[in-house]
């Protein structure tokens, strides 16, 4: 059986990601991810960045609300400190990036270029900030630009994480036309929490994204619309919390996926979907992820 895939000119071994945000180099004294397709890591800005005011998670019946608003260390701090721990990790590694504007896209592209990274994740799709994300993946322009501005500046493949657009024709296409290798979705979707006892909202920032299991179907939908406008791999991510969440996605012809709320249930999850989606191939007879597609009547 033969779990890999290919994005750009990258061959990773099995289709499974660990997504952004939902680990740093200290998971990985927890599990060992060298089985996994890949791991990115969180996004990362030019400056350091405090994050939002607490509280910043909040957990909802089916899923968790996060206001982290991009916390990091800065890139200098990212690349002297996390990513050589990260880099040693013996699987591919993906490195996020924000920037507020298309310079620090730029900036922040130049520097990343220069490691050992295997492929570079453009976030347009944080809802937790007041300028840049979310509000760049909206609109097709800003895509234009940022995504052509990455692409001169690196050579090594370029994943564009989108936000939870119902129609996102107009948004992947600008993606595809300035070179992306592939587009990831979704990113959370806005949600809000009130505390009825004391009158206040449950996120310091008030409002936040939702992710986990709630929005898996969303997930579902947005991924199956994007798949029939492009042909770049679409990399699913949206509640997927076992193999057979992961198996739905690539079965509506995901090339990928990405696990993030799930890592902060279990570091693990990622090895166990892997199995999970070895052992179904295995039961099945099925020796690989095409064939998989092939069978399926999406
Ligand atoms: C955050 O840092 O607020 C979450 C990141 C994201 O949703 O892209």
């Amino acid at each position: 059986m033969n779990l890999s895939v290919k994005i750009g000119n990258m061959t990773f071994k099995n289709p499974v990601l660990l997504a952004s945000g939902c680990f740093s180099k200290h998971t990985l004294d927890f599990t060992d991810v060298s089985g996994l397709g890949g791991i990115i890591t969180k996004s990362v800005t030019m400056k350091p960045r405090e994050g939002n005011p607490p509280p910043r998670i909040f957990e909802t019946p089916c899923g968790v609300i996060n206001s982290i608003g991009l916390a990091n260390p800065g890139i200098d701090e990212f690349l002297k400190d996390e990513l050589p721990c990260i880099l040693s990790s013996q699987t591919r590694v993906i490195a996020s990036i924000a920037g507020a504007d298309v310079d620090e896209y730029v900036e922040l592209t130049r520097l990343i270029n220069q490691t050992d990274v295997t492929g570079i994740e453009v976030n347009l799709s944080c809802p937790n900030v007041e300028r840049g994300g979310v509000e760049f993946g909206k609109d097709p322009e800003s895509v234009k630009r940022i995504v052509d501005s990455v692409r001169n500046n690196t050579s090594k493949i370029i994943i564009c994480k989108l936000p939870p657009l119902f129609d996102n024709r107009k948004i992947v296409s600008a993606a595809e036309q300035t070179g992306a290798d592939a587009i990831s979705l979704i990113n959370t979707i806005p949600a809000l929490a009130v505390n009825f006892e004391t009158g206040k909202f449950e996120i310091g920032g008030k409002s936040g994204g939702l992710s986990g299991p709630a929005i898996k179907p969303i997930a579902l939908y947005c991924v199956y619309n994007a798949i029939k406008s492009t042909n770049l791999p679409v990399i699913g991510v949206g509640g997927i919390m076992n193999a057979r969440d992961a198996l739905e996605f690539l079965l509506i012809g995901a090339m990928m996926v990405e696990i993030g709320t799930g890592v902060l249930v279990d570091p693990d999850i990622g090895n166990k979907i892997v199995k999970g989606i070895e052992e179904y191939f295995c039961k099945e007879g099925i020796k690989d992820i095409a064939e998989f597609q092939r069978r399926s009547r999406f």
